[in-house]
């Protein structure tokens, strides 16, 4: 284990399962087992690091080694979400059995997420970006999801959206507190009762202060400025006045939780 990072190395020892451990501690359904488990998840993340530029495909993906994927797409900066917020996010997704929207593809790491809490009905999420990442539908396709990605506008794809009810909005785009607010206005309307809408880089300025000092944040070098986040948590706080049938259910790391109610 890289004790100065306190990541795994690679090497699949008892250090680096008690690594793992720590990572996804209350959470054994996504934890390698044993270190045969744990040497397979680590062989399959060395695979996809070799072949980040091929897309051959892995349709036989099993659901086991969703931790050491989380960790790669984390790790590797493909997804710009730390690994609590990823298995946060995973986790409201599987909730989830119609569709799902996110907006903000990027490099399709947390679209990748939000496919595989769906596996074999990843055709059910929907991904919007103003540019297309060369590589984001490169990734999808070696995970052998179907995820659509759709490059557009935020505002305009809500505007004129025609694919169903939406079970969960996943808010990850443009971060100005303007554009946060009409991302929430505009696609609140189609999120079915008991949907969620989940929002990224949401914190107070208090939060922000302690989760810049111990979070993910130094060790991967991406520092997300406080003005975005407060930004967030602004847009956040406006739209929960005058929307009353939305209600704040819950938040890890930046990642915050709303439910629709009514
Ligand atoms: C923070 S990144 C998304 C990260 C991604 N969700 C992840 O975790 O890997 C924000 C993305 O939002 C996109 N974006 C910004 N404004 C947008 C808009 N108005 N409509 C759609 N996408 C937008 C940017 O191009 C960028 O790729």
């Amino acid at each position: 284990m890289d004790k100065f990072n306190n990541k795994p190395t690679g090497h699949s020892s008892k250090e680096d399962l008690a690594c793992w451990r720590e990572y996804i501690d209350k959470r054994p359904d996504l934890m390698a087992t044993s270190l045969t488990e744990l040497r397979d998840g680590m062989k399959l993340v060395a695979v996809l690091r070799q072949k980040r530029n091929s897309s051959s495909s892995f349709t036989k993906l099993s659901e086991k080694y969703i931790n050491h994927i989380m960790a790669y797409l984390v790790e590797d900066g493909i997804s710009l979400l730390s690994m609590e917020e990823i298995i946060f996010l995973y986790d409201y997704a599987k909730k989830c059995n119609g569709i799902i929207v996110e907006i903000g593809t990027c490099r399709a790491g947390s679209t990748a997420i939000l496919g595989l809490s769906k596996l074999k009905n990843s055709d059910r999420v929907y991904s919007v970006d103003i540019v297309q990442a060369p590589r984001a539908k490169a990734l999808l396709k070696q995970f052998g999801l179907f995820c659509n990605l759709i490059k557009s506008n935020s505002h305009t794809l809500g505007q004129s959206w025609d694919k169903g009810d939406i079970d969960m909005v996943f808010i990850d785009g443009n971060h100005m507190m303007a554009y946060v607010l009409a991302d929430m206005q505009i696609w609140e309307r189609h999120i079915i009762e008991n949907g969620y809408m989940l929002m990224h880089d949401c914190l107070t300025k208090k939060k922000m202060r302690r989760y810049r000092n111990k979070k993910r944040i130094d060790e991967n070098g991406m520092i997300k400025s406080k003005t975005t986040s407060v930004n967030v948590h602004n847009a956040v706080k406006l739209f929960l006045k005058d929307h009353e049938n939305f209600i704040d259910i819950g938040q890890q790391g930046s990642l915050k939780v709303l439910q629709k109610v009514g």
